[in-house]
């Protein structure tokens, strides 16, 4: 159990997807009252459901993070239904087809008027690449002012923003992602500086790679089995696994927890089984 987080008011972001559910209902097993944002009221919904199935509190607050005026919105639902937000998950986030190269390099084909199957830097469209950078980025920004704005007037806060292996070193094919991860890893010590007088603590969480369970994706095909990026994944984690969601609520309730956490801020805590760690030769 951590003290400082029972009857607080925390509002989690992505809280319909594999990682934040989990932590939205870490954070309500710990007695927080959560808030879960993110696009699609039917996942908000099952998450809610199963917290109220073991006796928390949530609430459902559909929300896109990059639209101001929702998140504004939401932020005033948040504040009826609860009261003023004292913990701040930043979970939306993601990736999109449209701004993931196929080759992990320049390849001659993409030169080709037609490149056929090969989607090479040359080809990227620039509105998918702004679309990545923009959810990753500026979708963690307006949250940290709507609820930020509430912990100010409210004794202050923690403010936890979900970042990626990729905000140290991009990896193959992920340029956007990676473009906009490094930018939360950096946003989060700009604004932990920022807010520190506010009695806002601003920290992060880089997870390492923690597929979707019964999901295909790149580290797993559809029989699920491990593609050829996802041995490589494992080949390249000291600890020769992937993550679980489950990994990463220990530190969560950590950074979440302003008696266990109280003089950290500005950090961005890798939970990778040692990938960032290691630079295999
Ligand atoms: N899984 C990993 O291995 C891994 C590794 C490093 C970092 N991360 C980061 O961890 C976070 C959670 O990842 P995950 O694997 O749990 O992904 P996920 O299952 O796809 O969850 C992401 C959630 O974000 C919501 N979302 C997307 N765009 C949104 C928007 N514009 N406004 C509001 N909500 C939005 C989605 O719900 P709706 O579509 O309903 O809005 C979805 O439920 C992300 O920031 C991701 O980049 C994941």
């Amino acid at each position: 159990m951590f003290s400082g987080i029972r009857d607080r008011v925390a509002v989690v972001t992505g809280a319909g997807g594999n990682l934040c559910s989990e932590m939205a209902k870490a954070l309500a097993a710990e007695g927080a009252k959560v808030a879960l944002i993110g696009r699609t009221v039917e996942k908000l919904d099952a998450v809610r459901k199963a917290i109220e199935a073991e006796g928390g509190t949530a609430v459902s607050v559909p929300a896109d993070v990059t639209d101001p005026v929702q998140v504004h919105a939401a932020g005033d639902a948040v504040m009826a239904a609860f009261g003023p937000c004292r913990i701040l998950v930043n979970g939306a986030g993601g990736n999109a087809r449209g701004a993931i190269t196929t080759v992990n390099s320049f390849v001659a084909e993409e030169l080709r008027d037609d490149p056929g199957e090969v989607r090479g830097f040359f080809s990227l469209d620039p509105a998918e690449f702004s679309r990545v950078v923009i959810l990753n980025t500026t979708g963690t920004m307006i949250p940290c002012q709507v609820f930020g704005r509430q912990m100010a007037g409210n004794d202050g806060g923690a403010i936890i923003n979900i970042a990626s292996m990729n905000s140290y070193t991009p990896l193959t094919r992920n340029s956007a992602y990676a473009a906009g991860k490094a930018g939360v890893e950096n946003f989060t010590r700009w604004l932990a500086a920022y807010l520190a007088p506010a009695g806002i603590r601003v920290n992060g969480i880089a997870p390492g790679f923690h597929p979707k369970p019964n999901r295909d994706g790149p580290q797993r095909d559809r029989d699920g089995n491990l593609t050829e990026r996802g041995l490589r994944t494992i080949e390249n984690t000291p600890m020769k696994r992937f993550g679980t969601a489950r990994d990463l609520v220990g530190t969560l309730l950590w950074l979440a927890s302003d008696e266990a956490s109280a003089f950290v801020t500005g950090v961005t805590v890798p939970v990778d089984g040692g990938f960032v760690a290691s630079s295999p030769v």
